[in-house]
C-alpha cells in the first residue's frame, strides 16, 4: 500500500515537471510574466551555418539585443550548423511553430514560392546595394514578403551575406568551357541548376550540411558559396582552386510564423523587431567586411592551389553563357520581376 502511494506521487511529480517544460518550449508565452525565469516567452532560432559568419554573428547580436529591448522578457535560443533543422526543413518548422525565427538563404524559400529565385539569376545584382534597393522596392521586396503569408509566414527582414564565389578540386574555373562534365552542389533551386546546366555542368541539389562530405569524398567536384561559409566550412581544405566570380547573391529572408508574431504582446514584438532592424543595419555594414576578411584567411591558410580573380574579359564570358537563363524563367519567376531586376540594374 505504502509502495503504491509512493509510485501515485511520484507519477504526479513526474507529470508536474513535464507539464511545466512544455510551457517553456516553443514560442510559449505567459503574458502575465515580466521576464521572470518560466514565463519568458521562448523563441527558437534555427539556421545551418557556422557562428562565424555573417548570419551565425547576426543572429547571436538578434539574441542579445532581444533579450535586452524586452528586458528579458523573450530568451531567444540560437541553434547554429543545422543542430535544429536543415533550410530545406525549416520552413514547415516554423508554418508548424516548432521554431519561431530562421533565415533561409532565398533560394531555399524558392521551393514554396517560385518569385524568390530572382535572387539566384547569375550576375543580376552587381553590389549588395542594389539587392537592398530591389527588396525596398514595393515591385520586388513588397511582391515577395507579402505572399510569405499564404502559407501562415510572415517575412521580417532581409539579411545579407554577400557574393558567391566557385570552387572546384581539377582545375581552374576560367572560361566557361571549364565547367563542362563537373558536378557542382547547389541549392534547392531551378534557376541554380539552369544557371550550371547553361555551362553544360551537372548541377546537384543538397543540403548545406552535406556540402562538406559530399566534396571530400568526390560526390560532388564543385560548388559556389561566399567566403565565409567557404571559410568557416573548410571547403577550402577540400578543393584546390577557386575563382572570385562574384556571379551570384546569397542572402536571408528573416522569416516568422505569422501567427506567433502577430500574438505576441505589443510592446514585446516593438522591441524585437527594433532589436531585428538594428541586427539588419548591423548585417549590412559587416557582412562585406567579414567575407573579405575570410579570404585572407581562406590565402594564409594555404590549403588551394590557385585563386583566380576574372578579369572584366573573362566575366562578360560568363555572363553570355549563362544569360539564356533569364529568357528560360520568364513564365516560373514572373517577368514583371525580372523586369524590375533588369531596370534597377540599369
Ligand atoms: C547554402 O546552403 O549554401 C547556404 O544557404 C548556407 C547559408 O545559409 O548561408
Amino acid at each position: 500500500m505504502k509502495r503504491k502511494l509512493v509510485w501515485i506521487m511520484t507519477m504526479v511529480l513526474l507529470v508536474g515537471v513535464l507539464a511545466a517544460c512544455g510551457a517553456r518550449s516553443s514560442g510559449s508565452s505567459d503574458e502575465g510574466g515580466e521576464g521572470s525565469g518560466e514565463d519568458k516567452i521562448v523563441v527558437k532560432f534555427s539556421h545551418v551555418v557556422a557562428e562565424n559568419t555573417p548570419k551565425g554573428q547576426a543572429a547571436q547580436k538578434f539574441e542579445k539585443l532581444a533579450e535586452e529591448y524586452t528586458d528579458g522578457k523573450v530568451d531567444v535560443q540560437v541553434f547554429p550548423n543545422s543542430q535544429l533543422y536543415t533550410d530545406d526543413e525549416v520552413l514547415s518548422a516554423i508554418q508548424q511553430n516548432n521554431v519561431q525565427l530562421a533565415a533561409p538563404a532565398t533560394s531555399k524559400v524558392s521551393k514554396l514560392f517560385p518569385e524568390w529565385q530572382i535572387f539566384d539569376f547569375p550576375f543580376a545584382f552587381p553590389d549588395t546595394k542594389a539587392v537592398q534597393e530591389a527588396m525596398e522596392s514595393e515591385e520586388i521586396g513588397g511582391k515577395l514578403f507579402s505572399m510569405l503569408k499564404e502559407e501562415e509566414l510572415l517575412g521580417l527582414s532581409m539579411w545579407d551575406n554577400g557574393f558567391k564565389q566557385m570552387t572546384l578540386d581539377s582545375h581552374p574555373l576560367i572560361k566557361p568551357e571549364d565547367f563542362e562534365g563537373e558536378k557542382f552542389r547547389v541549392m534547392s533551386s531551378k534557376v541554380l541548376e539552369a544557371q550550371f546546366d547553361a555551362v553544360e555542368a551537372n548541377p546537384t541539389p543538397m543540403p548545406f550540411s552535406e556540402v562538406y562530405s559530399a566534396l571530400e569524398q568526390g560526390v560532388i567536384n564543385g560548388q559556389e558559396n561566399t567566403l565565409s561559409n567557404i571559410y568557416s566550412k573548410k571547403f577550402h581544405e577540400v578543393q584546390d582552386y577557386m575563382t572570385i566570380s562574384n556571379h551570384g547573391y546569397l542572402g536571408y529572408a528573416v522569416i516568422t510564423n505569422d501567427e506567433f508574431w502577430n500574438g505576441l504582446p505589443e510592446d514585446v514584438r516593438k522591441n524585437m523587431k527594433k532589436a531585428l532592424d538594428e541586427t539588419t543595419k548591423w548585417v549590412r555594414e559587416n557582412g562585406q567586411r567579414l567575407n573579405d576578411e575570410n579570404l585572407e584567411k581562406i590565402k594564409e591558410d594555404d590549403t588551394l592551389k590557385e585563386i583566380h580573380e576574372l578579369t572584366d574579359e573573362e566575366k562578360q564570358a560568363w555572363i553570355e553563357a549563362m544569360n539564356p537563363v533569364y529568357e528560360q524563367f520568364e513564365d516560373e519567376v514572373g517577368s514583371d520581376l525580372i523586369d524590375a531586376v533588369k531596370d534597377l540594374r540599369e
